[in-house]
């Protein structure tokens, strides 16, 4: 619960959720009024009508609204009565009405019962569906207005709300936490402007560039369709025939995949954005969000012990230590790029999702920290139903030429509209809480509870109910960008034009040198040369060991260390047949070479 300053009233007391939960009489009104879309329209829903009239009702009201009862409302004395949804008291709740041992069709309250519990799972996300989330705040520690005009950056101490919540992607919503995945961190900024969402990965980048290859890439890490078991089969397979992953296979694979649960590991939204300032001057930034406690990670022995003995470790972990007064804090950093040098960089694409940014040749920068500090209230509520987006962006945030971010702005709300439906924006915890909304035209659809834009126009332009003071603010417009091309079904990176095939593995081979040291890169081999065992055709063991050995022979070396059904003298000899070229032929579908 924080106290915070709307824009256009005076200060309020809301719950990071913007939920009426707990508040003074004095905020009930404006909460349901933002929460409606109401705010200073004449037009006033039922709900808020009967408000009006009763004014000394409004913690009543409130109760009434959110079925919970208010300890320190008026009522509490009174213990309320079971009742059912549509507010009947109830008799017996513990049987039936039957007829000598027959139910009857006539008895509602064990029909409510059961359809309510039959309805009560929501579509699972496709990926990421296992997390869980905390409330907080992010404050600016360091001023960057000079390179984004967003208003949550504007000025140092200034704090907004968040929300984040951490996953697993590729297995379902009951597997266990700790298993083999990257973790995803998914950060709601609640800010004047909107709602800002970022998404992050563990790892600095992710396995493919193109997004077409996105759910091909999630099928490869997820269950086998005939049997529906885990297939490392179709997870090698995938990872030998797509070159561009192999940095972020090598962070799969090595104990960054098996984080110590989801409070010590840095957060990196992969893609480069745009920064725009109040000058419309632009510049490329990459994030990164480092946690306080430095970066734990489990071994493959333990994660997997850890998955028999307390399958929710990473959501106990986070709940307990915040329900203990504990926070969770990242440190907030951007690395910058100018525009003319992010064309001439000579040995990656800064665009491209597969490649980092040095953190030598490009330092980071501390913006701000976010800090979490409190658990959410209801799971269903506040962690199932919420939606991120990064197409969810305030003025001064843009997407970079990234195709796969570029497409990835459109495909969340697809996936979100299929998964909560067309008035998802009215969820509490997806509710823009902190901003005036103020969208007639977009309308109706099911569960539409706020005011549905009341007598206001549902088309624009009009010239009839349009009040005065609703008027596009033109200076949100997106900074024109001058675009040159041709349309083709073809890979736009230059990797995949112009670079050298070997640029394609120099940061797996940096990060394998020298992101992990000699007792990470054995553990490495050891959870690749593990997971080898359950692969059964030899053909992907060894495009996968060829892939290793373009990253660095002893790569490939080290893995047979730990299975010894190739040797390393096969591996050698496929190497040569493609040492010029990759594991697959690109300008033919990714189709295999012939290694044998
Ligand atoms: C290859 C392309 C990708 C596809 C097809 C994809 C697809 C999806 C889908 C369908 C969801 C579920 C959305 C929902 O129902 O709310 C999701 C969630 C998520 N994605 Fe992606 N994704 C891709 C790449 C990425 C990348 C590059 C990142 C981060 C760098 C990322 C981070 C996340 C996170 C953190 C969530 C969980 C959001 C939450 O907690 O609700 N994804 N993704």
């Amino acid at each position: 619960m924080k106290r915070i300053a709307g824009r256009d009233h005076p200060q309020v007391l809301v719950d990071a959720q913007g939920n009426p939960v707990n508040v003074d009489k004095r905020s009930l009104t404006t909460i349901i009024d933002a929460q409606s879309g109401e705010l200073d329209h004449p037009v006033k829903s039922n709900l808020i009508q009967g408000k009006d009239k009763q004014s000394n009702q409004d913690e009543s009201l409130l109760e009434k609204v959110s079925s919970i009862i208010n300890p320190s409302s008026s009522t509490s004395n009174t213990p309320p009565t079971l009742t059912s949804v549509n507010g009947y008291r109830l008799g017996d709740v513990s049987h039936c009405l039957n007829i000598g041992g027959y139910p009857v069709v006539s008895d509602g309250i064990l029909f409510e019962n059961q359809q309510t519990f039959n309805r009560s799972k929501i579509v699972e996300r496709a990926v990421h569906a296992c997390g869980s989330a905390a409330f907080g705040y992010f404050e600016v520690t360091n001023d960057l207005s000079n390179l984004c005009k967003a208003d949550f950056l504007s000025k140092v101490g200034k704090i907004t709300p968040v929300m984040v919540r951490f996953s697993t992607t590729t297995y379902g919503r009951e597997y266990p936490d700790s298993a083999r995945n990257p973790r995803g961190i998914a950060m709601k900024f609640y800010t004047d402007e909107g709602n800002y969402d970022i998404l992050s990965v563990n790892f600095p980048v992710f396995f493919v560039r193109d997004p077409t290859q996105g759910p091909d890439l999630i099928r490869s890490q997820q269950r086998n369709p005939n049997n529906f078991r885990v297939n490392l089969d179709a997870t090698f397979d995938f990872m030998s025939l797509v070159p561009e992953s192999m940095l972020a296979n090598t962070w799969f694979w090595s104990d960054h995949g098996t984080p110590v649960g989801w409070r010590n590991m840095d957060a990196y939204p992969c893609h480069t954005f745009k920064w725009i300032n109040s000058q419309n001057q632009s510049v490329y930034i990459r994030y990164k969000f480092s946690c306080l406690t430095g970066i734990k990670n489990f071994s493959n022995a333990d994660a997997i012990r850890m998955c028999g003995e307390d399958p929710d470790y990473a959501k106990r972990d986070l709940w307990q230590h915040i329900d203990n007064g504990g926070t969770c804090e990242f440190k907030c950093q951007i690395q910058m790029m100018d525009e003319n040098e992010a064309k001439k960089i000579p040995d990656f694409d800064p665009f491209d999702t597969t490649k980092i940014w040095p953190e030598d040749r490009y330092p980071l920068v501390q913006f701000g920290r976010l800090v979490l500090d409190r658990n959410p209230e209801n799971y269903h509520r506040d962690v199932e139903q919420v939606a991120f987006s990064p197409g969810s962006l305030v003025p001064g945030i843009e997407p970079s030429p990234d195709p796969l971010l570029q497409f990835r702005c459109f495909l969340y709300r697809d996936a979100q509209l299929y998964r909560l439906g067309v008035n998802f924006h009215q969820i509490p915890v997806n509710c823009p809480f902190m901003t005036r909304q103020y969208h007639p035209i977009a309308r109706d659809g099911a569960a539409r509870c706020d005011a549905n834009g009341g007598v206001e126009s549902n088309l624009y332009p009009n010239s009839f109910s349009q009040p005065p003071h609703a008027r596009p603010d033109l200076t949100c417009n997106e900074k024109p960008q001058a675009l040159q091309g041709y349309l083709a079904r073809k890979s736009h990176s230059r990797h995949e034009n112009e670079l050298p095939v070997d640029n394609e593995y120099i940061q797996a081979r940096q990060f394998y040198l020298h992101g992990l040291n000699a007792d990470e890169r054995t553990h490495l081999h050891q959870n690749i040369g593990k997971g080898f065992r359950s692969v059964t055709r030899s053909e992907i063991k060894l495009r996968f060991l060829v892939a290793c050995y373009k990253v660095h022979p002893d790569y490939a070396r080290g893995i047979l260390q730990f299975y010894d059904q190739i040797t390393f003298n096969q591996v050698e000899q496929a190497a040569q047949k493609v040492h010029d070229k990759h594991t697959v032929d690109r300008a033919k579908g990714y189709e295999p070479y012939d290694l044998n």
